[in-house]
């Protein structure tokens, strides 16, 4: 890999200073995803479906464990929005709807994945927040799956030895198995120094590899 240490400066800058990994914040990471896919129709006094994302109170009401909501704190596969932003466009119930002239393009694998991310960690519109909805209500099997094969379509927190933090999807594994590829929330691609991640990250890479 002769491009090898250019990587390498690139990670050592996208790997924060804190050592804890951030949960995914409403405010800076969320609301700009909605905003764009789908304030266009779920917006302001004619929002459709009587689904209001743009004030915060009113969203807060299609959010919890209630038949009318929208978005269920820790159970992304149960929620309403989701099911419909992962739809593929060949389906008549996807949103954005397929049929309707100028909308906005759907939710981008990655768009999708820090959503459901943020759904998972209880769908908090404010920092903080206490999730109506513990996800210890999640059904057991799900969590089973879960803990027992760590899924390569969602992004994965990764720690480097000195215990620095980073969300990323994983791409690949060397077949040497002494670097490893990974993908950022915003699509770019960087390859990693295997023995420069955490023992427990360099597990997962394994185990996502199916190594
Ligand atoms: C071009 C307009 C448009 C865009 C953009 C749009 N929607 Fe919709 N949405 C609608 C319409 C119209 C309805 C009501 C009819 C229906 O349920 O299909 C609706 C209904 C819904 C409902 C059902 C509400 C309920 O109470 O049953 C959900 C959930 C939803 N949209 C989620 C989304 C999400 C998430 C996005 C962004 C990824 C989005 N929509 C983008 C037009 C849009």
């Amino acid at each position: 890999m002769k491009n090898f240490s250019l990587s390498i400066l690139a990670v050592s800058a996208v790997f924060t200073g804190s050592a804890t990994v951030e949960a995914v914040d409403y405010q800076t990471e969320i609301r700009p995803i909605l905003s764009k896919r789908c304030f266009q129709c779920h917006s302001g006094p004619r929002a459709k479906g009587k689904l209001k994302m743009d004030d915060k109170a009113k969203f807060a009401e299609r959010i919890g464990d209630h038949d009318n909501a929208v978005f269920k704190p820790g159970n992304p596969t149960g929620s309403l929005a989701i099911i419909k932003a992962s739809l593929p466009q060949s389906d008549s119930d996807a949103m954005p709807p397929p049929a309707a002239r100028s909308a906005p393009d759907p939710m981008t694998r990655t768009e999708l994945a820090l959503v459901r991310k943020w759904v998972e960690e209880g769908a908090k519109l404010e920092p903080g927040d206490t999730p109506d909805t513990p996800p210890t209500t999640e059904p057991a099997s799900e969590t089973t799956t879960e803990t027992m094969a760590p899924d390569k379509t969602k992004i994965q927190s990764w720690s480097n030895a000195s215990g620095k933090a980073l969300q990323a999807f994983f791409v690949a594994l060397s077949n040497d198995s002494t670097q490893v590829k990974l993908k950022k929330e915003d699509g770019t691609e960087f390859v990693y120094d295997m023995s420069k991640l955490s023992a427990e990250s360099q597990a997962l890479a394994k185990k996502l590899a199916g190594k």
